[in-house]
């Protein structure tokens, strides 16, 4: 009897297809990413109905993929994992549907995941990194600052009010003509800038709040952009792109070290697509090192969109003893503390 506890998990909240196979919540046995990247970037943004489209397609040849490259077979599976929120509700769906499929015709238990829970958990794949810990999770849709009590135990402290880091990243992006995901350009192209050439502001919002705010800085880049073209001044695309990521870091940054040190827990942990920002990295290195404090993020593909998080959450919620029925549905704004 094997007693390995082995996950298929699927992820399709928003434009990657992906499924993973996941060995006791750690050993990643294959983890398949079909992203929809260059369909998207024409419309400057995803496209959700597109997206639920290309991931039909793509869901049959990506859990073949991951299957094979095990040389296993959904009889070697103990569970079968889906994210069922938050997303894009028709991209969840196909994700869920097929998971459901899978687990009532090969008769394996059905579990769902809280997309974020995934993205925390990402932090448990290599390295020995254990709770409690104090996560930022910083993606394309979330900006939510967890205090992880224990596996699956968690208390958001603080969140944003208006866009989402990443949101922020790629909308400045396309004001800058960079294009999407913006994310990634802002960074690369920052290393050209001057970073204190322009001085956006930082909303740290009321005393002692742990929340986040990003519209501000993203409409001071547009005002800026625009008073250049006013006045006929060259835009320096670097400069401002450095200025702006130095803003969103340096706030985020001070508000998870903040929330360390009042919790009185000496590891941090990032999470999430923006968690593979390079001056985030860097900073949060940094005044880690300067707190003595141990610092944990996830290797580029597990920040990102990704299954292989979703089967190392979903190993958690498996010998938790949480199963899902065949009426689970995907619910688009699925809050952490809503899950079960
Ligand atoms: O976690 P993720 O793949 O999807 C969501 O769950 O939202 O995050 C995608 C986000 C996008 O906004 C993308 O621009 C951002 O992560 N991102 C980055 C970087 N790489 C991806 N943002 C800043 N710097 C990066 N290097
Ligand atoms: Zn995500």
């Amino acid at each position: 009897m094997n007693k390995d506890v082995i996950i298929m998990a699927i992820e399709s909240s928003c434009d990657e297809t992906s499924v993973s196979i996941v060995k006791n919540g750690k050993h990643v046995l294959s983890n398949i990413i079909s992203s929809q990247i260059d369909l998207h970037k024409k419309f400057g943004g995803v496209v959700p109905e597109i997206a639920s489209r290309k991931h039909i397609e793509n869901i049959d040849p990506v859990i073949s993929e991951a299957l094979e490259e095990t040389d296993m077979t959904i009889k070697d599976v103990t569970a079968v994992a889906v994210t069922y929120g938050p997303g894009l509700v028709g991209a969840l769906l196909v994700g869920l549907a097929e998971a459901k499929a899978i687990a009532f015709a090969a008769k394996k238990p059905l579990i769902g995941v809280h997309h974020i829970e995934g993205h925390i958990s990402a932090n448990y794949i290599e390295g020995e990194f254990k709770p409690p810990f104090v996560c930022m999770v910083v993606s394309g849709g979330h900006t939510h600052l967890v205090h992880v009590r224990d596996y699956g135990k968690y208390e958001i402290m603080g969140k944003t009010r208006d866009d989402a880091a990443g949101e922020a990243f790629d909308k400045v992006a396309r004001s800058i003509g960079l294009g999407y995901p913006g994310g990634p350009k802002i960074d690369n192209i920052s290393k050209e800038g001057n970073e204190n050439a322009i001085e956006f502001p930082r909303s740290y919002l009321e005393n002692g709040s742990y929340d986040f705010s990003f519209s501000g800085v993203k409409s001071a880049v547009l005002n800026y952009i625009n008073q250049c073209k006013m006045k006929e001044q060259e835009i320096n695309v670097p400069d401002i792109a450095a200025s702006f990521q130095k803003s969103v870091v340096e706030v985020i940054v001070n508000k998870t070290i903040k929330a360390a040190k009042e919790l009185k827990l000496d590891k941090i942990a990032l999470a999430g697509g923006v968690a593979a920002n390079s001056k985030l990295r860097e900073e949060m290195k940094k005044a880690c090192e300067k707190e003595g404090i141990t610092l944990h993020y996830p290797s580029l593909v597990y920040c990102t969109d990704n299954a292989a998080m979703i089967g190392v959450a979903a190993y958690y919620e498996y010998i938790n003893g949480v199963r899902h029925n065949m009426d689970l549905n995907a619910i688009p704004n699925l809050k952490l503390s809503d899950r079960f």
